[in-house]
């Protein structure tokens, strides 16, 4: 693991401390991007730091200093050259504040790290959630670090023999996993949420519809019923079956789950910043 915060590179955790007053910690105050790490190499780093400055103003939180958020990313990927498959990851908090949800004056603490992670299986099963999403909510578009309601849906799909959780919004209508977006087969047609739905606009989302096309469009939650295909796009996921949602199983992946995951394995092959 290397971690770079505020100009130090850390090769143990340990020695990376953080202040106990960081409001990034005390509240959830602050944004992050996960970057996937390909033979050494961050892909579509662009459009990760341009969704980065987005959440992190959306929050009210200065710009970051993309050149040093750029220079960071550089150093640790340099610091761990060997790296075939990882996960980067880029925080971004509020930094040492008060105790409250009054923001300090201190600046924000900037954190990059990095590790090898395994490749994503080939499919995954699905598990729909009793919350919502709350596409009204102030952060909501925003990939900030308050990722507890994720936290709680993980372990309640995992507690059912899932990969993934899936929340609708507060209206009832289909709309993203606690670290992915979905997208469904409806009599051939390739569907995805709007992110008016609440959904974080995905990097591997844009790419899809940008190299792929796909329908963005609402759907009730209870139409994952008779999706013919379901597939699931992120970053360390890039674009995955899915075998199961609830109790249905899907089966071997689909055509066009097979031929969206095809084009974009060629297609981020080509480019390593699209
Ligand atoms: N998660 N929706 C949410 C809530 C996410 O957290 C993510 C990413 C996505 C997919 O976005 P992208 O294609 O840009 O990775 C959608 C990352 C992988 C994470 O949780 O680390």
């Amino acid at each position: 693991m290397i971690i770079w915060l505020n100009g130090t590179l850390h090769e143990d955790p340990a020695t990376a401390g953080i202040s106990p007053l960081d409001h990034g910690l005390t509240t959830g105050d602050g944004v992050f991007e996960t970057v996937k790490i390909v033979a050494g190499q961050p892909f579509a780093v662009t459009k990760h730091l341009e969704r980065l400055v987005g959440s992190a103003t959306g929050l009210g939180l200065p710009a970051p200093d993309v050149a040093k958020v750029e220079e960071a990313i550089a150093a640790v990927v340099k610091a761990d050259p060997e790296i075939p498959f990882g996960r980067l990851r880029i925080t971004y908090t509020g930094g040492v504040s008060p105790l409250s949800s009054d923001r300090g004056t201190a600046g924000p603490t900037l954190i990059v790290a990095s590790h090898a992670i395994e490749h994503p299986a080939p499919s995954s099963a699905i598990v729909t959630v009793p919350w919502v999403r709350n596409e009204r909510s102030a952060t909501s578009g925003l990939k900030t670090t308050s990722y507890a309601e994720n936290v709680r849906a993980l372990a309640y799909a995992k507690a059912r023999g899932g990969s993934e959780a899936i929340f609708a919004n507060t209206v009832g209508d289909l709309c993203e996993g606690t670290g992915s977006n979905i997208f469904c087969v409806f009599d051939g047609e390739l569907v995805t949420p709007t992110l008016e739905s609440g959904a974080l606009a995905g990097v591997t989302r844009g790419l899809v519809i940008a190299w792929f096309g796909a329908v963005e469009r609402d759907v009730p939650l209870g139409r994952l019923a008779e999706a013919d295909e379901i597939f699931l796009t992120s970053t360390t996921r890039d674009v995955q079956a899915v075998h199961r949602v609830d109790e249905r199983d899907l089966g071997v992946p689909g055509e066009v789950t097979a031929a969206v995951a095809k084009v974009f394995a060629e297609r981020s092959a080509e480019d390593i910043d699209p």
